[in-house]
C-alpha cells in the first residue's frame, strides 16, 4: 500500500514516501545524511508521541539525533521561536552537512525549513510532516516561511527538502479538528485543477472523515500528485503555483485578521473559498449549481462554509499584504469552473466587497 512519488525539479529533486509505518523505516532515511548527525525540530505536542521513536530509527541508521523542542501553535510562527533552532543549532555545533529534521505540522516544517535555509546559508533537510494538511501540502514545494503581525508567512525562503516522509499512521493522534483542517487543502487540488478528484471526494469524504486509511493515502497520494507537478512546473511562483492558494488572499485576512491561531489555516482556507467562489460566480464563470456544490463539499468535511465579522473594509486592507499583489494591484486565484482555476485582476473591489459580505457574518 506504501508509495513513492518524485517532486522533479533536476539536481534538487526528491522522493515523497506515503504510508504506514514510515517513520520505524531506517532504510527510507538513511541515504539522506550526508554527515551521520541530525537536529530534530518538533513541538511540546509532538514531542512525547513521535520524537523518541524518529530518534531511534536514526540511531538505527547510525545518525545522532539531537533535539529542539518548541511551543506549539500558529501564535508561535515568529522570529522568536526561529531563533531557539539557531541556538539549538549553533549550541550543538551543528555544521553545514548537519541535517535538519522537521518533525510536525505546517508551522513546524515551515519554521524548520527557514531556518535550514538560513543556517550557514543552507544546510540539508528532510520534512516528516505529521498532520493531513502538511502531508498533502506544506511539506512539498519548498515554501518556507514565518509569520509577521501584519501578515502571514511574509519572512521566508524557497528551499527545497531533501526527503517527504509522510506516515500516514501519525495522523491516528491527529485531533477531529486538524484532520478537517487538512481536508481543505485536499479540495483545493480538485476545484483548481482536478475534478475526477473533486468527484472522488464528493463520494468519499465519510471515509475521510473516518480515517479510513486506504482512503487517506489515496487521497494523500494524489494531492501530492498535483503539488508535485505544479511545483515542478513553477518553483518560484511565477505563474501556475499561484493557483495553490485558491481561498488563501482572503483566508490569510481571516487569521491576522481573528489573530494567529484563532481560526486554523484550512478553516481559513475553506471560508476563502467559499468567497472566492461566489466572486467567480457574479464574474459569471461559477454557475450556481457548481457553487452549491463546492459549498456542500466543504460542510461535508464539516468546515466553515462563512468567513467572520471582520467588514468587507478590514478584509480588504489586510488583503493588501498579499504576496500575489503585483504593482500595487490585487490578483486573486478564482475559478472558471470546477477544476479549472485562474489568477486574474479582473475584480474590483467593490466586487471583492460584494463576495465578502455575501459569504461572511455580519455581511
Ligand atoms: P500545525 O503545524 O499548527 O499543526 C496542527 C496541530 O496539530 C498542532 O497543535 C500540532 O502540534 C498538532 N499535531 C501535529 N501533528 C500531530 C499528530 N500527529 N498528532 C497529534 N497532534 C499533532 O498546523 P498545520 O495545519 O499542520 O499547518 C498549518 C501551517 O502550515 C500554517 O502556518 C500555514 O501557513 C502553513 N502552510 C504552509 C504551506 C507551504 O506550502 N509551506 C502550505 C499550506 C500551509
Ligand atoms: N501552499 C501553496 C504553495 O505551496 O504554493
Amino acid at each position: 500500500m506504501n508509495q513513492t512519488l518524485n517532486v522533479a525539479l533536476g539536481e534538487r529533486s526528491y522522493p515523497i514516501h506515503i504510508g504506514t509505518g514510515l517513520l520505524a523505516d531506517p532504510a527510507l532515511i538513511q541515504p539522506f545524511f550526508k554527515q551521520r548527525k541530525a537536529l530534530i525540530v518538533t513541538n511540546e505536542t509532538i514531542a512525547p508521541l513521535y520524537l523518541d521513536r524518529l530518534r531511534s530509527t536514526l540511531e538505527t541508521a547510525g545518525i545522532s539525533a539531537l533535539s529542539v523542542v518548541l511551543p506549539d501553535g500558529e501564535a508561535f510562527k515568529t522570529w522568536e521561536t526561529l531563533n531557539q533552532i539557531f541556538d539549538a543549532l549553533l549550541a550543538s555545533h551543528c555544521e553545514r552537512n548537519t541535517t535538519l529534521v522537521a518533525l510536525g505540522g505546517g508551522v513546524i516544517g515551515d519554521m524548520g525549513g527557514f531556518a535550514a535555509a538560513c543556517y550557514q546559508r543552507g544546510m540539508p533537510f528532510i520534512q516528516v510532516p505529521t498532520t493531513l494538511l502538511s502531508q498533502v501540502d506544506s511539506s512539498v514545494g519548498g515554501k518556507t516561511a514565518i509569520n509577521h503581525p501584519l501578515g502571514k508567512n511574509m519572512i521566508g525562503a524557497f528551499y527545497q527538502p531533501r526527503l517527504v516522509l509522510a506516515d500516514i499512521s501519525t495522523l491516528d493522534t491527529l485531533p477531529n479538528r486538524e484532520l478537517k483542517a487538512g481536508l481543505a487543502e485536499v479540495i483545493k487540488y480538485g476545484l483548481i485543477r482536478d475534478p475526477e478528484f473533486f468527484s472522488w471526494l464528493e463520494g468519499n469524504m465519510p471515509r475521510l472523515l473516518a480515517r479510513d486509511r486506504e482512503a487517506l493515502i489515496y487521497a494523500v497520494h494524489r494531492s501530492c500528485q498535483n503539488k508535485a507537478d505544479v511545483v515542478a512546473a513553477d518553483e518560484r511562483e511565477t505563474g501556475e503555483r499561484a493557483l495553490l492558494n485558491l481561498g488563501h488572499t482572503f483566508g490569510h485576512a481571516i487569521e491576522t485578521g481573528m489573530g494567529y491561531g484563532v481560526w486554523l489555516h484550512g478553516e481559513a482556507v475553506s471560508a476563502g473559498t467559499l468567497i472566492a467562489a461566489e466572486l467567480s460566480m457574479h464574474l459569471g464563470w461559477l454557475t450556481a449549481d457548481d457553487c452549491a456544490r463546492i459549498e456542500r463539499i466543504f460542510k461535508a468535511a464539516d468546515l466553515p462554509v462563512r468567513g467572520p465579522a471582520l467588514g468587507a473594509a478590514r478584509y480588504i486592507e489586510l488583503m493588501r499584504h498579499d504576496k500575489k499583489v503585483q504593482d500595487g494591484k490585487m490578483r486573486l486565484v478564482l475559478l472558471k469552473s470546477i477544476g479549472q482555476g485562474v489568477i486574474s485582476d479582473i475584480a474590483t473591489e467593490a466586487q471583492m466587497a460584494e463576495a465578502i459580505q455575501a459569504r461572511c457574518d455580519g455581511g
